[in-house]
């Protein structure tokens, strides 16, 4: 039996096993539940939100750094907290806060099997992206788009830190074998990094449109609720891919979803000035995570 046959074995098994050790997995860091519980909430006061920025400085001066940097996009520099409550407002600014809450906790560290630095710079990027798309297509609601990027691939990281020998299987198998990485995950554990989110990210109380845009990243029109924030992540998932492809292990393999561009109503004959457009966004400033360390 070769090695592609032997890991499609017991499938159910291993969806099984998979989805148990999912179950299993450990809450939310108080930080980050405390962010996303103002998030969810339209009763969050702004003195909560300020008490929650104002608890340690260092997580002001990340804040602001977020704030002011090409990933956020103010066309104004933010450089006080009451400022940046002005120029944002408390809704945009909650958006933040869960981004940098979500940063700080799983962060991890160094590993020689996953950059995790090139990884969160990737997530920041896509979140840059999406938020950017949005605002431009008109999906109204880009600081939930900036969220939704961000968290697209928190499958991969979920992988990586519950799942290690796994991870290390999956990757050597992508590495071998003409196969994507999302197919080698299906292989290992049964399921692929945006599955792997569907049951966790509804037990952290994550929004709705949150967690159907992570599950679906990589298929939009799967979400029949409403598959355009899942469209436009997933094509600021491949735009963003395309910078340092060979090194973003989890990317190989991904390919450009047509169903993306159905979705947002962009022209056949449009599809490549909107990839070059916002390929050339991205310029030379695409190095973020070691402003926020
Ligand atoms: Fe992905
Ligand atoms: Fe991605």
């Amino acid at each position: 039996m070769n090695t592609i046959t032997s890991l499609n074995v017991n499938k159910k098994e291993k969806i099984e096993a998979t989805l148990e050790k999912v179950y299993n997995l450990p809450a939310l860091p108080d930080i980050v539940n405390e962010a996303l519980r103002l998030l969810n909430s339209k009763k969050t006061t702004n003195r909560q939100l300020v008490e929650l920025i104002t608890k340690d400085q260092s997580f002001i001066t990340k804040v602001l750094a977020l704030a002011n940097s090409p990933i956020y996009g103010l066309s104004r520099e933010v450089t006080t907290l009451d400022f940046a409550i002005m120029i944002l407002g408390y809704a945009e600014l909650k958006h933040i806060v869960f981004v940098i809450s979500f940063l700080e906790s799983f962060k991890g560290v160094a590993s020689k099997h996953f950059d995790q630095e090139l990884y969160w710079n990737h997530s920041l990027l896509t979140a840059r992206l999406s938020k950017r798309i949005a605002e431009e297509q008109g999906y109204g609601k880009s600081g939930e788009a900036f969220v939704a990027g961000f968290l697209h691939d928190i499958g991969v990281s979920i992988i990586f830190r519950y799942f290690k020998n796994s991870f290390l299987e999956i990757k050597e198998l992508a590495a071998s074998e003409p196969v994507s990485f999302i197919e080698a995950e299906r292989m290992v554990l049964g399921m692929d990094h945006a599955q792997i989110t569907d049951g966790l990210l509804r037990r952290w109380n994550l929004p709705g449109t949150l967690i159907r845009s992570t599950i679906y990243h990589h298929d939009p029109l799967k979400d029949q609720e409403d598959p355009m924030l899942a469209a436009i992540v997933n094509l600021a998932d491949y735009i963003a891919a395309s910078i340092y492809q060979d090194k973003l292990i989890w990317e190989k393999g991904i390919e450009l979803n047509e169903d993306s561009f159905n979705v947002l109503c962009i022209r056949k004959d449009r599809r490549e000035d909107f990839i070059n457009k916002y390929t050339g966004l991205i310029g030379d400033e695409k190095d973020f995570t070691g402003m926020l360390n």
